[in-house]
């Protein structure tokens, strides 16, 4: 099987201010084409660990490699393949878009051919406004414009560092249709930290989770939404055979009745299964004459797993 290159490789690195350890000997890998959804708490040390990734952070200890080199050795020509929206990004807010990327490209030493800020300006959707001056632009342009701005120069890796903070759904929306689309036309690679979990789970191949500096779990986005074991969804038509189930599958070994989960007037049932498929369970609700309606499996989602591996840090080790 074909694996993809690694973009971005991340070892043993730490970051302390004071007596705070923002960062603690994270290590994690990037790999070509990835949509790598950066998540933790606040205060975990994401935006301290994408500042460090872009040179602007000088790490205490551990190694930071791009595209196969050293970050600490080729600073200046690496980071020419880096483009970033870290913080509210900055404008002329007296002139228009397309003269705010024309000056960048002058900061660019006009390396960029012209052709480039008419692709730019239509990618994140701005071509009918281009002509306005910036500070007539909603909210949601400006963050398409700095987008525009940090992929001017056509970089290999894009670090966003919550880019649809204040975004109403549809704002949200046309910044990861845009996304997207640098990913599959511009073979971009992209580290994207966010608060909206429902929008990594949908959007983020790749997810890796800090607390407190420190890595929790790293992988791919769906293989850390399967459940080890699977929960389904029992359906009763009266509360009554409901309460019936809930005491026949309490004598099992291999059924595990979540009551917790769902309101006790309904009649509804979660069982986690252990060993038995939802068909086998079917078969014995029906030997022991109860009817399910329905059973279908429950798929934890991101906001879950992120609340349960973040909470558990506070107690256990893992
Ligand atoms: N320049 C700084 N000086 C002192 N402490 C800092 C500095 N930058 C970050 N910290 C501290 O480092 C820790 C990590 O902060 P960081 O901003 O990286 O977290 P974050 O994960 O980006 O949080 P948020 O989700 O709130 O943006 C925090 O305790 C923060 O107070
Ligand atoms: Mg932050």
């Amino acid at each position: 099987m074909k694996t993809n290159r690694i973009i971005v490789e991340v070892e043993g690195l730490t970051k302390s201010f004071g007596k705070i350890r923002a960062v603690d000997n994270l290590s994690f890998v990037v790999y070509e084409g990835d949509i790598l959804g950066f998540l933790g708490p606040n205060g975990a040390g994401k935006t301290t660990t994408l500042y460090m990734l872009l040179g602007l952070v000088h790490p205490d200890s551990g190694r930071i490699r791009l595209f196969g080199e050293d970050l600490r050795k080729d600073r200046i020509s690496l980071l020419r393949w880096v483009g970033a929206v870290v913080e509210s990004p900055d404008f002329y807010r007296h002139l228009s878009a397309r003269k705010n990327l024309e000056l960048l490209n002058r900061i660019h030493n006009g390396r960029i051919d012209s052709t480039r800020i008419d692709e730019v300006l239509a990618l994140v959707g701005l071509e009918e406004r281009a002509g306005d001056k910036v500070k007539t632009y909603s909210h949601g342009m400006r963050q398409r414009l700095g987008i525009a701005q940090a992929i001017l120069h056509r970089p290999r890796l894009l670090i966003l560092d919550e880019p649809t903070i204040g975004l109403d759904p549809e704002g949200s929306q046309e910044v990861w249709s845009i996304l997207r689309q640098l990913v599959a036309r511009e073979k971009m690679t992209i580290i994207i930290s966010s608060h909206l979990l429902f929008e990594i789970e949908e959007f983020s191949n790749r997810v890796c989770v800090i607390d407190q500096g420190k890595m929790l779990t790293c992988d791919f986005t769906h293989k850390l939404l399967q459940l080890s074991q699977p929960v389904v969804e029992v359906e009763f038509d009266s509360p009554e055979e409901r309460q019936n189930a809930s005491e026949l599958l309490a004598q099992t070994h291999w059924a595990e009745v979540l009551n917790n989960l769902t309101p006790a007037n309904l009649p509804i049932l979660q069982v986690k299964l252990q060993g038995k498929t939802p068909k086998e369970l079917n078969k014995f609700l029906f030997d022991h004459g109860l009817i399910a309606s329905s059973i279908r499996p429950i798929h934890q989602n991101l906001r879950e797993f992120f609340l349960r591996i973040t909470q558990k840090d506070k107690t256990t080790q893992l």
